[in-house]
């Protein structure tokens, strides 16, 4: 089950994950009433014997989108097929985007597996046993039908339609970084909560590729293929789907650099704080050291005190403008305005951490070393945070 709801835009899903459905198979389609027919008795045949050894069943979900040809009719008929094979259909009643139709086909999927596919026998549907099998003995998490793996092919496509599709596959490869081969598949299967766990935001045929990029951390395989060309239909490829194509692929590479600057921010954070806080120990050092040695020589222990409080300040504001914050920037004023400002937030510390010591001690009654070490905590954070704002002028986090 997957915990919780996932929200993509305005499709909210409730998980209907039920047990005893091994697999939902998602075809969207527009306009495949003679394709329809023998699909469903493909998947069923390669799927019968299979879904009787486990003692499963599955389902077909047709995302139709009121096909002028009567596709929901004809898929209907057939609902009745096999005992362990249900057959659903979806309608939606005007015609909308590829990727819309299999979230749809997702939201009342009731199957801890899932595949996507297309309906006209591009995508053979004797390959499903074997893309289960991958996930059922947890193999991977996604399993692509791949035609650029060996073993895998195109057959009869033009010669202009193959260069497209190299193309389209190389660019999205290279600008994204994506290990696959095969990453404009339509032809996939995979555990319910890798797809569940996506927010999509793309549109049109690039669901793989959106998935690749989001869910970057999931196991993947790719078993060959080979895709044959449609023998009843139309393609419902065109000069829009190849535009929607580039516009996606372009806002998946934004999306990544954005994530990747984000991390970034969460590194530098973490980063400075560690070194604010080991130039904070130095500082615990530099202030003994300079207060014992000034005793010796002056035989003062006021002064000295005061002598090792200043010198331990003063290195340590030092060392975080160089290090901790590296910055660089020398001009007099400028130093002297960011050395006011940190003794000051520094001592604004100092009186947090002794009221607070107070005040939890002596008024909540909290024993003392316990009250002690809220309260320093308290305080250096207090220190880190707005000297790292107001010192030195950057963002609270990143
Ligand atoms: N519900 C719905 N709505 N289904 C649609 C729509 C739509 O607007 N447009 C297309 N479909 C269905 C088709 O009926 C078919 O089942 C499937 O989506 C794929 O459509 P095709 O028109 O056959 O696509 P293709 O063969 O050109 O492209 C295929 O190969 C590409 C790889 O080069 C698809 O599998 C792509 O996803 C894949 O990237
Ligand atoms: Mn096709």
């Amino acid at each position: 089950m997957v915990e919780g709801e996932g929200e993509r835009g305005h499709y909210r899903y409730g998980s209907r994950e039920r047990s005893g459905v091994v697999l939902s198979i998602i075809v969207p389609t527009y306009n495949e009433s003679e394709n329809i027919p023998h699909l469903l008795r493909s998947i069923r045949d390669g799927l019968e014997a299979k879904l009787q050894r486990i003692d499963s069943s599955a389902e077909v979900i047709i995302v139709d989108d009121g096909s002028p040809d009567g596709t929901a009719e004809v898929a209907e008929r057939h609902s009745n097929m096999a005992e362990r094979l249900r057959i659903r259909v979806l309608r939606r009643h005007s015609r909308r985007d590829l990727l819309s139709a299999v979230l749809d086909g997702l939201n009342t999927a009731e199957g801890s597996n899932i595949v996507v596919m297309d309906a006209d026998l591009s995508h053979p549907p004797s390959l499903i046993p074997t893309m289960l099998d991958e996930l059922m003995h947890d193999r991977c998490d996604l399993v692509i039908a791949s035609r650029y793996v060996d073993g895998g092919s195109v057959a009869e496509w033009s010669i202009r339609r193959k260069a497209l599709s190299i193309s389209a596959n190389m660019l999205a490869r290279t600008i994204l970084n994506l290990k696959v081969k095969d990453a404009v598949s339509g032809f996939f299967a995979c555990r319910r909560w890798v797809l569940e766990g996506v927010n999509f935001t793309t549109s049109g045929y690039k669901i793989l590729l959106e998935l690749l990029v989001k869910a970057d951390n999931i196991r993947v395989k790719e078993i060959p293929y080979t895709f044959v060309n449609r023998s009843h239909g139309k393609s419902k490829f065109s000069a829009r789907v190849a535009i929607d194509y580039m516009r996606a692929v372009w806002m998946l590479y934004r999306y990544g650099r954005k994530r990747r600057v984000e991390r970034r921010g969460s590194v530098l954070f973490l980063s400075r704080a560690a070194r604010f806080y080991t130039v904070g120990a130095s500082g615990l050092a530099v202030n003994y050291g300079v207060a014992s040695i000034a005793n010796l020589l002056l035989s003062n222990m006021h002064i000295a005190t005061l002598a090792g409080i200043l010198c331990s300040i003063t290195s340590n504001f030092i060392l975080n403008k160089l290090w901790t914050f590296e910055d660089t920037d020398l001009a007099i004023l400028h130093v002297l305005r960011q050395y006011a400002y940190y003794v000051g937030l520094s001592s604004v510390g100092g009186v947090l951490q002794f009221t607070l010591t107070h005040l939890l001690s002596s008024i909540y009654g909290m024993q003392y070393n316990i009250a002690l070490i809220l309260a320093i905590g308290v305080a250096s954070m207090w220190n880190f945070l707005s000297n790292k704002k107001w010192t030195f002028r950057e963002k609270v986090w990143g």
